[in-house]
């Protein structure tokens, strides 16, 4: 098989930008090397900025998305006796966020990549990359039993955290920032309606987070240990744990079935450079961000959107300074967030180490931001999501 760019994998970063690619008309094709089924049950994020619903409604890709979304015009903040209301329209000047699931966005853009005969491989594990260095780089994957290569000219590494298309840099080539902190979230999803407003709460026995997936289903987290089992929570543990974290807030909470749990470790890393000859990595096979501020499938959007228009410039001119900017335009966003989402896993949550001195400053950086609109704007205008660029 041949191609022009050989996408390897199928999240969103991979099927964003088959599609992306097919509008510039260039050729991809994409491996993926679990399922169908496995990739569109995988319960994910579910906070889509502005950009990424507007990158679906470019692409003629949100027809559900209007019809099933919810759309978040706040964000609150509970601590404390305080209560923090963050109105994003009126401190982003107009913008809000968009509530739909990770795996609802997946199961969107393959329908459509199928729909129109875009060549996309499932149960294709890639194994191995040949001659990224020079112009005519191949892919060796095993599919149905036998191996297989795809010729092409660019690759695209869009293989997640643990891919492999981040260990065919040569060693050396990249460097590595990486810190995990020392706690995790148990997330769940239950037959309930959601409490009015997306609710982070900054409490003494740790973060929580109502969240929504629709009308009639709750995304909720705790904090928990890193190295926690969610089978130790039993629906009635946690649903008490929230409550109490909850504080005046939990008035409002309704319980039902829980039918999904599972633990989210809280962590950043960045690979940097993204590019290494013809290889160019995107979204979690780069970079990863603590979930606090649910950034990681946006950044992913993000990367390949600069990705596409590089590769359009590419394949049309044969001219190389949009690829060869390329990393540098996607790690200035990435440390943009990198900065927020740290900055919010900071303020909300319980962390072990912190003496008393630590936990006065916490709460006097979260009484600020209740008593400032500039305080209140820096964090909404993160939320929402910060401008593309190189655009
Ligand atoms: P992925 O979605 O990981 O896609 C990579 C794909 O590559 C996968 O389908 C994988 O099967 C495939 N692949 C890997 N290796 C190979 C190979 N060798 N050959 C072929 N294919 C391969 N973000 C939020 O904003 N909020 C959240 O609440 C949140 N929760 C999360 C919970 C979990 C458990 C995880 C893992 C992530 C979560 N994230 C969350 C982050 C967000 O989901 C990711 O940032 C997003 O999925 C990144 O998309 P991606 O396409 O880069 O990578
Ligand atoms: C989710 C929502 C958030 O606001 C966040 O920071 C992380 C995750 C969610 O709905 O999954």
């Amino acid at each position: 098989m041949r191609t022009q760019v050989g996408i390897i994998g199928a999240g969103p970063a991979g099927l964003f930008l088959s599609h992306l690619l097919s509008r510039e008309g260039i050729d991809c094709v994409v491996l993926e090397a679990k399922s169908r089924e496995h990739i569109e049950g995988r319960v994910r994020a579910g906070v889509l900025e502005q950009g990424t619903v507007e990158t679906m409604h470019a692409l003629g890709l949100d027809t559900r998305l209007r019809r099933e979304c919810m759309i978040d015009n706040a964000l609150d903040i509970r601590f404390g006796d305080g209560l923090i209301h963050l109105d994003l329209p009126a401190l982003t000047g107009g913008k809000h966020v968009t509530i739909y699931g990770q795996q609802e966005v997946v199961k969107d853009l393959v329908a459509a990549r199928i729909a129109g005969g875009g060549p996309l491989v499932f149960e294709a594990e890639v194994l191995e990359l040949d001659g990224i260095e020079g112009t005519t780089p191949a892919i060796r994957y095993r599919h149905a039993g036998g191996e297989h290569t795809l010729a092409c000219e660019v690759v695209a590494g869009c293989d997640g955290f643990h891919g492999i298309c981040r260990e065919a840099f040569p060693p050396g080539a990249l460097t590595t920032f990486d810190r995990i902190f020392p706690f995790g979230w148990l997330g769940i999803l239950s037959e309930s309606p959601p409490i009015r407003e997306m609710t982070y709460v900054n409490h003494a026995r740790g973060f929580a987070l109502c969240s929504r997936r629709s009308p009639r289903v709750s995304r909720h987290y705790v904090q928990v240990a890193a190295n926690e089992d969610a089978d130790a929570w039993p629906d009635a543990r946690f649903w008490d744990e929230l409550r109490v974290r909850l504080g005046d807030g939990a008035d409002e909470l309704v319980t039902g079935r829980i039918f999904q749990k599972g633990v989210t470790p809280v962590r950043s890393f960045v690979a940097a450079p993204m590019r290494h000859g013809r290889l160019f990595l995107a979204g979690d096979a780069a970079h990863i961000v603590p979930p606090t501020g649910a950034k990681g499938l946006n950044l992913a959007v993000a990367d390949v959107r600069v990705l596409a228009r590089a590769l359009g410039e590419f394949f049309r001119t044969g001219r190389t300074e949009r690829l060869d900017r390329y990393s540098d335009t996607c790690l200035r966003r990435v440390w943009k967030t990198v900065r927020y989402s740290t900055y919010m896993t900071s303020l909300l949550h319980r962390f072990e180490t912190h003496t008393p001195f630590d936990r006065q400053l916490q709460q006097a950086e979260l009484a600020y931001v209740a008593g400032s609109p500039i305080g209140g704007a820096m964090i909404a205008e993160n939320y929402v999501g910060l401008p593309f660029e190189d655009e």
